[in-house]
């Protein structure tokens, strides 16, 4: 029964009351922890496969991804102030929709985090090993310990990123250990990733190498590249809608907030704006100076990103002549190439430092989700014990790291932030559902923030979800369903008979403090 299970509103919100977190954070903090969470890989790293894609169309591919988050997040604002518990879409979806399909928003956040965990670790590999290892300690890691084999899309002779798997499980190391962010660590990290986002368009923009010549022709791949071939703009649109993943991280911090009326939406599409602009001029610089257009297959249709042809054809370029759509660290690769080395390694410095702090607030969602799915009794209850000396949810955090190292070692950037979007839309819809049937369900229902134009905005999310979803490339659009068939066995198979709710047990938790598992969100305090 699809409606069947529905977990009642009461107790989650009693939940929530328990927790009594005192609100804090103004607009201006949660801003900085939008911004901390946000830019990431997305603009350091896949602005090649982007480029790849759409060419000059890439800054169209910022705006088109750019808009859909920001409606998505007024979405999520008023539900996040509304039922501030943990699990986000899942338990919002619980309440509004019933069992079965929250496990499947559970199961979809899985690739939301995690495999976006493993990118964002991937992402790092590219700057590690080019800025730190080759730039400045002229060490040249062999091709086999630093890229996924080249079958998968990887590089040639590639066999295992060893960078990106040793980089998730020390996260996952400092996450079992109870290592949360401060918001203080979380602000120095967003000026020294703002700052290098500036540096970069203040020496591209203005220098004498840009050139409008270099945006035409502007859309060479079209506006749509074709069903399933993740081409043209709005399928770099797809891809690129990576880069704003992670805001609904500031949702979560909703119930912390002063005055949420205001500052929830000041902080969540702030953040969002700033990117979104701050993105489509990285664009613009990137591709007025050394060029964005794709590298086209015989039949004049760009490969693929992420290919085996595309990476043959990279590794012909000798590495001062590399092509921006072949680059591993775009954005140092285009200082670099005009001349601002020194530069473009500090950038890449900048990109070593700030992007674990992606991952470790990644990693954190993702324990927290399986927290909340194991207490519910959706999953094993031994997931969700907590260690008695460190206070953490360790055997959830240590199961993720492997999960997430695994896929950082064999899957290239593109294809894991690929996946992580199909989950994530998947995600991003369901949420806007559950706004619009709270609405109708528990009208009188206290809601310290209201999604202007509801009606419009909700549809809105919906249509740019799926829209952006049918522009995946087929392989991540077809992971989608076979993950939700293998999450729907595991339903059927365990969880509909373990399931809390199933049993008749409707628990109001204590608070996850109360069992020791930090509440609050890495980076807000
Ligand atoms: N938006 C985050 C990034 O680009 C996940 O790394």
């Amino acid at each position: 029964m699809i409606f069947g299970r529905v977990k009642p509103l009461d107790a989650i919100l009693a939940t929530a009351e328990k927790k009594s977190l005192h609100r804090t954070l103004g607009w201006f903090q949660l801003t900085l922890f939008g911004i901390g969470c946000v830019i990431g890989t997305g603009i350091f790293v896949l602005t090649s496969a982007g480029a790849q894609k759409a060419g000059p169309g890439l800054m169209l591919a910022f705006a088109i991804a750019g808009a859909i988050c920001i409606v998505a997040a007024f979405c999520y604002a008023e539900i996040a102030a509304m039922i501030p518990v943990a699990g986000s879409a899942y338990t919002y979806t619980y309440s509004t929709m019933g069992e079965v399909l929250a496990w499947t928003v559970g199961w979809a956040l899985i690739l939301e985090y995690a495999v976006a965990a493993s990118a964002v670790s991937v992402g790092w590999s590219g700057y590690f090993t080019g800025t730190i290892l080759n730039e400045f300690l002229g060490i040249h890691l062999p091709a086999w310990l630093s890229g996924a084999p080249l079958a998968l899309g990887g590089v040639e002779g590639g066999f295992i990123n060893l960078p990106a798997v040793l980089i998730s499980l020390l996260i996952t190391w400092l996450l079992m250990v109870g290592t949360t962010e401060s918001a203080r660590v979380n602000a120095v990290l967003v000026a020294i990733k703002v700052t290098a986002l500036t540096a970069f368009v203040l020496l591209t923009l203005p220098s004498d190498q840009f050139s409008t010549d270099k945006f035409n022709p502007f859309l060479p791949a079209g506006v749509f590249g074709g069903f399933g071939s993740g081409l043209g703009a709005v399928g770099a649109a797809a891809t690129i809608f990576f880069a704003y993943v992670g805001f609904d991280a500031v949702s979560t911090a909703a119930e912390e907030t002063k005055n949420p009326q205001r500052n929830v939406p000041i902080g969540l599409v702030g953040s969002l704006l700033f990117c979104t602009i701050f993105y489509i001029l990285v664009a613009a610089g990137a591709i007025g100076t050394v060029g964005g257009q794709p590298i086209l297959g015989p039949n004049g249709v760009p490969f693929p990103a992420g290919s085996e042809e595309l990476a043959r054809q990279c590794a012909t370029f000798a590495a001062n002549d590399l092509p921006l759509v072949c680059s591993n660290e775009a954005l140092a690769h285009v200082l670099r190439q005009i001349g601002w080395s020194g530069v473009g390694n500090m950038l890449g410095i900048a990109a070593f430092l700030a992007l674990p702090s992606v991952i470790l607030i990644l990693m954190f969602g993702q324990t927290r989700i399986f927290f909340v799915m194991s207490r519910d009794g959706l999953l094993p209850e031994k997931l969700s014990a907590v260690h008695p000396k460190w206070k953490t949810p360790y055997i959830v955090t240590a199961l993720t790291g492997a999960a997430v190292a695994f896929a950082a070692a064999f899957l290239p950037v593109g294809k894991l932030a690929d996946i992580a979007n199909a989950g994530t839309l998947y995600a991003f819809m369901m949420v806007a559902f559950a706004v619009m049937i709270l609405r109708r369900t528990a009208p009188d229902r206290r809601r310290d923030f209201r999604t202007p134009a509801l009606w419009l905005m909700g549809p809105l999310t919906i249509a740019g979800c799926i829209f952006l979803f049918f522009n995946l490339p087929l392989d991540a659009m077809l992971v989608l369903p076979i993950w939700g068939a293998v999450g729907l066995l595991i339903y059927y198979g365990y969880s509909y008979r373990a399931s809390h709710l199933g049993r008749g047990i409707i628990e109001v938790h204590e608070d996850e403090a109360v069992h020791g598992v930090e509440p609050k969100v890495p980076g807000t305090h």
